[in-house]
C-alpha cells in the first residue's frame, strides 16, 4: 500500500475530467483499506469506485481512497437460485458477464453500465425495467466512523428510484465493500417488454431469447444511444427523470401533446428528461470542448479536457432552461464534487 501525492483523477472518473488529489491511495485488499481507515493525519477522505457517477469540479485537498477489492463468490445453490457475493472492486459490466457465462440470470438487463460493484447500490443502478434492488440481498459496508463493518439488508437500504440510504441519511459515512445478490439458475425471469428490447431481438431474429440474449440486444441498444466513455467522457444520465403531479403533466399536454410519461401512482407521473432537454433545444449542441450527447439529450459530455465547472455550468443552464419552459425542476442524478 502506498500513499501518493498530487495525483491527476482523470483516469478515475469516467466523465474524463483532469483535477488533483493531494494524496491518493488505491486499495486492494480488506486490510490494506482497514489499514488506511486507521491512519489520523487525514481529515477529508473521498471515497472513489469505478468514478462513473460524479463530476468532479475541483481539486480534492484530502486523502481519496479507490476500493479496488476483487472477488466473486458463489456463497449458496440450489435448484432454482444462487446467492453470490461481490466485493466492491468488481467492474460492474464483468460482474453481469461473469454471471451469464455461469447462467445466473437477473442481471441482464443492466449490462454495460458503467461503475463498480460496491457503488451500484447507492443509486440503486437501473436501465430497461431493472432495477438492483431486484436482485439485492444485502450489503457489506465498513463504518468511517466506528470502523467496524456493518451488514445492510434490502429493508435497511430504503432504495428507490436512483436512490437509496447511502444517498441520504448514511451518506458519507460508509464504505460499501461487498454486495451479495440473488440470481436465478434456471427458467429465468425474462424483462423484455421495455419497446427497444423487443425490437432488437427481433432485430436479432430471436423467438426464445436466453438471458445472453438479452444482455447482447441491450449491448447493442446501449452502444447505439450512450457514448463510450472510454472515447467520450460522460457520467451517463445527469438528471433524473422527474416525477411531475398529473395535473401539471394535463396541463403541459395542452402545448406539447408528444409528452412522453410513465405512470407512477395515481396523482404523479414521471417523464423522461431527456425529451424535455430536446425540446429545450440542446440535444446535439456543443459548447466548445463539452456539450450534450447527439444520441441522447441526458448525457452531458467532455469531448476532451473540459472543466468541471464548465459542465456544471451547463447543466445549470438546462435546468433553468427547462423550469422556464416546462416548469419542472430537473435534480441532477450524479454527484458534484
Ligand atoms: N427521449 C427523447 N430525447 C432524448 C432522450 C430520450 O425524447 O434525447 C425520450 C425517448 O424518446 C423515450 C424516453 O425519452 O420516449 C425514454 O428514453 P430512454 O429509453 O432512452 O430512457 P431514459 O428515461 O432517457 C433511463 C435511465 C437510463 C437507462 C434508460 C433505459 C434515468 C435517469 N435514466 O433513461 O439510465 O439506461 O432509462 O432504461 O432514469 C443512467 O442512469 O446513467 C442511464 C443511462
Amino acid at each position: 500500500m502506498h500513499i501518493k501525492q498530487n495525483i491527476s483523477l482523470k483516469a478515475y472518473n469516467t466523465f474524463g475530467i483532469d483535477v488533483n488529489a493531494k494524496h491518493f491511495v488505491s486499495v486492494s485488499s480488506f486490510d490494506e483499506l482497514n489499514q488506511v481507515l486507521k491512519l489520523e493525519n487525514y481529515q477529508k477522505k473521498l471515497i472513489l469506485g469505478g468514478g462513473s457517477n460524479m463530476l468532479l469540479t475541483s481539486n480534492f485537498d484530502g486523502l481519496v481512497i479507490h476500493i479496488n477489492i476483487k472477488g466473486i463468490n458463489i456463497i449458496s445453490k440450489d435448484q432454482q437460485s444462487v446467492i453470490v457475493k461481490a466485493n466492491a472492486g468488481e467492474n460492474w459490466h464483468n460482474f453481469v458477464l461473469w454471471c451469464l457465462k455461469h447462467n445466473f440470470g437477473g442481471i441482464e438487463n443492466l449490462s454495460l453500465i458503467p461503475g463498480n460493484v460496491g457503488t451500484a447500490p447507492i443509486q440503486n443502478i437501473g436501465a430497461y425495467g431493472v432495477e438492483l434492488k431486484d436482485t439485492f440481498v444485502s450489503c457489506e459496508a465498513i463504518s468511517l466512523e466506528t470502523k467496524t463493518l456493518k451488514t445492510f439488508n434490502k429493508e435497511d437500504c430504503n432504495f428507490g428510484y436512483r436512490n437509496s440510504i447511502f444517498k441520504n441519511s448514511a451518506k458519507g459515512k460508509y464504505i460499501i465493500t461487498s454486495v451479495t445478490f440473488k440470481l436465478s439458475t434456471q427458467n429465468h425471469k425474462l424483462n423484455i417488454n421495455y419497446g427497444a428490447i423487443t425490437s432488437e431481438l427481433e432485430n436479432m431474429g430471436i423467438k426464445n431469447p436466453t438471458i445472453q440474449d438479452v444482455s447482447e440486444a441491450i449491448i447493442t441498444i446501449r452502444k447505439s444511444k450512450l457514448p463510450d466513455p472510454k472515447k467520450i467522457g460522460n457520467s451517463g444520465s445527469f438528471f433524473k427523470n422527474p416525477i411531475i403531479p398529473k395535473e401539471l403533466y394535463n396541463e403541459l399536454r395542452k402545448n406539447f401533446d408528444d409528452i412522453p410519461n410513465y405512470p407512477v401512482s395515481k396523482t404523479q407521473v414521471k417523464v423522461p428528461a431527456g425529451w424535455l432537454i430536446e425540446k429545450a433545444g440542446f440535444k446535439g449542441k456543443h459548447f466548445g470542448n463539452y456539450g450534450v450527447h447527439k444520441n441522447q439529450a441526458l448525457v452531458l459530455v467532455n469531448y476532451g479536457n473540459a472543466k468541471g465547472k464548465d459542465i456544471l455550468k451547463l447543466s445549470k443552464l438546462i435546468q433553468k432552461t427547462v423550469k422556464r419552459i416546462f416548469n419542472i425542476s430537473i435534480e441532477a442524478e450524479v454527484n458534484i464534487l
